[in-house]
């Protein structure tokens, strides 16, 4: 209390008294230091004093709870605040060269708070004031989803504290609906949607953690809808927007198709070990246009089923693109007249058969045998048939005789 009304003091005299170089060196001088520290990631809380024999160290946190205590050049724990039971040290090598700092490693938010160091050897004491700040960001994810005919975004995060999230469409804010969690961490869990609507085409979202200083950019856009014919071959394209530079950063492109429900990967491409892999044969990337950053794909003898809407996702830590490409693939000409054709070829067949049944039913067998012979053989002249025709009414009436002379 006596401390803020000081400071508050301070900087209300601080522009009336800036002609004082000196006062201004004192004011700079750190009184307190703030260390911001990660969730579940590792700290050092720094202090350092004048070297010298006999060092005790103490840290305490504001309730004046113990945190650790060194003494007589070793630790003595026991009445450390059972909070930081095994996570916490000190640089013992480094004690004798004035450096008394602490190592708190798996950070919480309960962490977040004032700690003291006091340090007191035979020459003088130090007493050092470090404010610790935890945040959490854990990286964004901009989802696609068509449900019931509606298209929506949503983007996530994790962080701490509450992060700043914007959307614009099409270059205008928009607005969103929001949906907060808070995990027994103590961690925010945001999910914003916005729904779709036909006459934008693009959208972003942007999402800052204050404490931090991080900030994440998810960006969807779809491209205007391809339509080409069975058997051809399309370029599905896919480029960062130009100012994102991506060479200096890890990102991982992939490009799938969307359906309800369920999207499969096609192929994807890891810039760390610049490795690409292809889940359907008929698709390729183009090797120099990746090097140029372009990661259209190349779809080749396209098919109907081909048809629908294909999704490239270029992701790093910082940075979500969402590129919405709808291919819409006609069966070819040849396919067309196949169509027309077949069932005329049908109803042609149709119509044989029944005059062959027809005719069948009123000849003789022996004409009926010829008939459909001459069906069969349309260059015969008319003798020729009727010489096949005595010649079979021939065979068959001597076949029929010899079966019944038999015994
Ligand atoms: C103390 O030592 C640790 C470990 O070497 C080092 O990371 C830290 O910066 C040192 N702190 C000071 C205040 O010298
Ligand atoms: C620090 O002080 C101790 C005790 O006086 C001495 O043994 C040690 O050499 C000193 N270390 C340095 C780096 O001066
Ligand atoms: C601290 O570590 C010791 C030894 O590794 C272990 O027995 C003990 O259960 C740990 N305590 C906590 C609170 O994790
Ligand atoms: C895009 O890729 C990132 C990283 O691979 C992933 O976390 C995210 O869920 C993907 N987004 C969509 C909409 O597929
Ligand atoms: C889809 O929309 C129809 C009417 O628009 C509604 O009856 C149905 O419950 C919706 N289904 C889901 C899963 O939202
Ligand atoms: C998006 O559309 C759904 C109905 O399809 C509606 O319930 C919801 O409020 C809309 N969200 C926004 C942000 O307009
Ligand atoms: C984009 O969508 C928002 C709300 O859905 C609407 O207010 C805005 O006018 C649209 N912008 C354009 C350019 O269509
Ligand atoms: C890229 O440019 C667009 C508009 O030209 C702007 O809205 C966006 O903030 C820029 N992104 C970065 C990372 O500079
Ligand atoms: C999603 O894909 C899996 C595996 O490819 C499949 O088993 C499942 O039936 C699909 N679900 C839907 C709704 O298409
Ligand atoms: C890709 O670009 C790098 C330099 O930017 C160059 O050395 C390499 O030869 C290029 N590879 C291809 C396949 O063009
Ligand atoms: C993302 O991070 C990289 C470094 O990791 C930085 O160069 C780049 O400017 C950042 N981009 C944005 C949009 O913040």
């Amino acid at each position: 209390m006596r401390a803020e009304a000081v400071l508050s003091f301070f900087l209300i005299l601080a522009p009336s008294l800036s002609g004082f170089p000196g006062f201004f060196s004192y004011l700079s001088a750190p009184s307190e230091e703030e260390v911001i520290g990660r969730l579940d990631e590792d700290v050092i809380l720094p202090c350092s004093f004048k070297n010298g024999s006999e060092v005790v160290i103490h840290w305490k946190n504001q309730e004046t709870h113990t945190i650790y205590s060194y003494f007589k050049g070793s630790d003595h724990l026991e009445k450390q605040d059972p909070r930081y039971t095994n996570r916490t040290s000190l640089f013992h090598a480094e004690i004798h060269n004035g450096n008394a700092s602490l190592s708190i490693r798996i950070l919480r938010l309960l962490d977040e708070g004032i700690y003291i160091c006091y340090v007191g050897t035979a020459s003088g004491k130090t007493t050092k004031k470090v404010v610790l700040k935890v945040g959490a960001f854990v990286t964004p994810v901009m989802k696609y989803e068509k449900r019931n005919m509606t298209s929506f975004l949503t983007c996530s995060v994790r962080s701490y504290p509450h992060p700043s999230i914007t959307w614009q469409g099409d270059e205008t804010p928009i607005s969103e609906s929001t949906l907060e969690e808070i995990e027994s961490s103590g961690c925010f869990h945001i999910y914003s949607t916005v729904n779709i609507t036909g006459s934008n085409s693009s959208y972003e979202c942007a999402i800052e953690n204050s404490l931090l200083k991080q900030t994440w950019t998810g960006q969807w856009t779809v491209k205007d809808g391809l339509h080409k014919m069975q058997s051809e071959h399309i370029s599905l394209s896919c480029q960062p927007a130009s100012n994102i530079s991506l060479p200096n950063q890890n990102f991982r492109v992939t490009w799938s198709r969307v359906e309800s429900g369920n999207s499969s990967i096609l192929a994807y491409f890891l810039s760390s070990s610049r490795n690409t892999i292809i889940n359907e044969p008929r698709f390729s990337w183009n090797k120099e246009l990746i090097n140029q950053s372009d990661f259209s794909l190349t779809l080749r003898d396209l098919r109907v089923s081909d048809s629908g809407e294909y999704l490239c996702n270029i992701s790093s830590s910082n940075y979500t693109l969402l590129t919405i490409q709808t291919l819409h693939v006609e069966p070819s000409q040849k396919r067309e007249i196949w169509k027309i054709l077949l069932p005329v070829m049908i109803l042609v067949i149709v119509i044989v058969v029944i005059l062959v049944l027809l005719v069948f039913h009123k000849v003789p067998a022996s004409r009926r045998f010829y008939r459909f012979c001459r069906a069969w053989d349309p260059v015969s002249t008319d003798e020729n048939a009727r010489n096949t025709e005595n010649r079979v009414s021939h065979f068959l009436y001597q076949t029929i005789s010899s079966i019944r002379m038999l015994p």
